[in-house]
C-alpha cells in the first residue's frame, strides 16, 4: 500500500480559532496541512497569507503544504518559505517563468508543487516534471471549499501516475476538491497518494472518526 497523507485544508475550519483547529485535526490523525491562498485577482476569493503561516508554524510539527492561487506568484514565495511552508505549489497561468519559479521556491529550500486545474493541460509538465516534488490536480475550479468533485479529475490522475512509474520519479500526487469518505477510495485507484479535504473534514463533528473512516477507505483500495 503507497504511503497515503491526508492533507486536511484549513480553508473550511473555523478561524476564529485557527490555532486549535490545527493542532485537533494533526492530533486526529492527518498528516498535513493544506493552506489555501486565494488574492481575489487569480481566484475570486480571498484568503490568508505568510503571517497566517507564521503564527501556525509554531503549533506543529505536520509540513504546512502551500497552495498559492496568486498571480503573479514569485514575489510571495520567499515570504512563504520564511514563514515556515514545507512545499510550495503553484498554478502555471499564475508564473510567466514556470521553470524558473519552480527554481525559486527550491532555492528557498521548500518542496516544489505545480497545480492542474480541470481545463489546465498536462503539457505543462513535458519539460519539468524531473525538477517537481509534487503535482497538485484540481477536482473542482479553485476559489472555493465545499464544490462537487469533477470525475474527469480521475483520468488526469491516471496520466499523471503513469508519468511517475514510467520515469521513476520520487513525486507527490495530490487531489483537491471536493475528497470525501465516499470517493476518496476511487481517488486512490486512480493514483493519487495525498489527498486534500476541506469541509469533508471540517465541517465534521468528530475529525478523529471522518480521518479513520478516510483511512479505512484507503486500506481497502
Ligand atoms: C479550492 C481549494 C481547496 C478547497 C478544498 O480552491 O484549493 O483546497 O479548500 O475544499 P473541499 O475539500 O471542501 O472541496
Ligand atoms: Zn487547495
Amino acid at each position: 500500500m503507497p504511503n497515503y497523507l491526508i492533507a486536511p485544508s484549513i480553508l473550511s475550519a473555523n478561524f476564529a480559532k485557527l490555532g486549535e483547529e490545527v493542532v485537533n485535526v494533526i492530533d486526529a490523525g492527518a498528516d498535513i496541512i493544506h493552506f489555501d491562498v486565494m488574492d481575489n485577482h487569480y481566484v475570486p476569493n480571498l484568503t490568508i497569507g505568510p503571517l497566517v503561516c507564521e503564527a501556525i508554524r509554531p503549533l506543529t510539527k505536520a509540513p504546512i503544504d502551500v497552495h498559492l492561487m496568486v498571480k503573479p506568484v514569485d514575489r510571495i514565495i520567499p515570504d512563504f518559505a520564511k514563514a515556515g511552508a514545507n512545499i510550495i505549489s503553484f498554478h502555471p497561468e499564475a508564473s510567466e517563468h514556470i521553470d524558473r519559479t519552480i527554481g525559486l521556491i527550491k532555492d528557498q529550500g521548500c518542496k516544489a508543487g505545480l497545480v492542474f486545474n480541470p481545463a489546465t493541460p498536462l503539457n505543462y509538465l513535458d519539460h519539468v516534471i524531473e525538477k517537481l516534488d509534487l503535482v497538485l490536480i484540481m477536482s473542482v475550479n479553485p476559489g472555493f471549499g465545499g464544490q462537487k468533485f469533477i470525475p474527469e479529475a480521475l483520468n488526469k490522475i491516471r496520466t499523471v501516475r503513469r508519468m511517475i512509474d514510467e520515469k521513476g520519479l520520487d513525486i507527490m500526487l495530490e487531489i483537491d476538491g471536493g475528497v470525501k469518505v465516499d470517493n476518496i477510495q476511487e481517488v486512490a485507484r486512480a493514483g493519487a497518494d495525498t489527498f486534500v479535504a476541506g469541509s469533508a473534514i471540517y465541517n465534521t463533528p468528530d475529525y478523529r472518526a471522518t480521518i479513520s473512516q478516510m483511512r479505512a477507505e484507503l486500506a481497502k483500495a
